[in-house]
């Protein structure tokens, strides 16, 4: 059975005093959350002080973007193995805001993706349409494209451990989030895919979780949608209030 899996972006918000005040109060009010999986990605800087904040808690840390070599004359890049040093066991790979404002491609995402795999890190994998997209039909043709790319050359037991984020980008940050079914047949599309290159076992394993707009007010209605495992949070993640509600609200008893 999948866990939930809700994971906070922080994107470029919180120093690291900031994010350690956080990390304290955040771990105190969901330590008693043991039905689903929580994560906070922080900007890199603070990556390892809140790590170090959540030592011994039930909430992992993720880095939000990473580079594929492992190490050398990459200048302002960090590896896949420095961010497992530091603390953290996920990374997010592939969000629409690194792709739209620092040309990452579905090439770098695949190249991405293997290194965090190879340094032990879970990858979160975002894809997801623009707004001209889906208004041209082309959601699925898109999809298509960004799972087989990205996710090209895994084994089937890497894509079951791996989490998928759809993520669509005319959702993200703009209040106006997917409907519940809109959401399920994206999901669901996703799903099959995996199920058509992988395997039914690494279909049913890996979790795709649903990023944009999404709030305390409409977690419960899209976790209840089929195939949606969790939600990748921004904006509501800040709060240490508001994504403790949406944590509180994916558990499964309360969906
Ligand atoms: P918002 O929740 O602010 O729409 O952001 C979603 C997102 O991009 C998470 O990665």
């Amino acid at each position: 059975m999948r866990l939930p899996f809700i994971a906070g972006n922080w994107k470029m918000n919180k120093t690291v005093p900031e994010a350690i005040v956080y990390a304290k109060q955040f771990r105190r009010i969901v330590e008693d959350v043991t039905d689903v999986e929580i994560v906070v990605a922080p900007p890199s800087l603070a990556v390892h002080a809140v790590a170090e904040a959540l030592r011994s808690s039930n909430v992992g840390v993720a880095a939000q973007d990473l580079y594929w070599a492992r190490e050398g004359a990459f200048t302002g890049e960090i590896s896949a193995p420095m961010i497992r040093e530091a603390g953290a066991e996920y990374v997010i790979v592939g969000h629409s805001e690194r792709r739209t404002y620092f040309a990452e491609t579905n090439a770098s995402v695949n190249l991405k993706t293997c290194a965090a795999l190879a340094a032990d890190l879970t990858p979160i994998v975002c894809i997801g349409e623009k707004l001209d997209e889906r208004e041209h039909g082309e959601t699925f043709a898109v999809l298509d494209l960004q799972i087989r790319t990205a996710l090209e050359g895994l084994a089937p037991e890497q894509v079951g451990a791996l989490v998928i984020a759809y993520e669509p980008v005319w959702a993200i940050g703009t209040g106006h989030h997917a409907t519940a079914d809109q959401a399920t047949e994206a999901h669901r599309h996703i799903r099959r895919r995996l199920r058509e290159q992988f395997g039914a076992e690494a279909a049913e394993r890996c979790h795709i979780v649903y990023g944009g707009s999404v709030k305390p007010a409409n977690i419960r209605d899209l976790l209840a949608a089929e195939e949606v495992d969790g939600a990748l949070v921004g904006g509501a993640s800040l709060e240490v209030e508001s994504f403790a509600e949406v944590v509180a609200r994916s558990r499964p008893a309360t969906v």
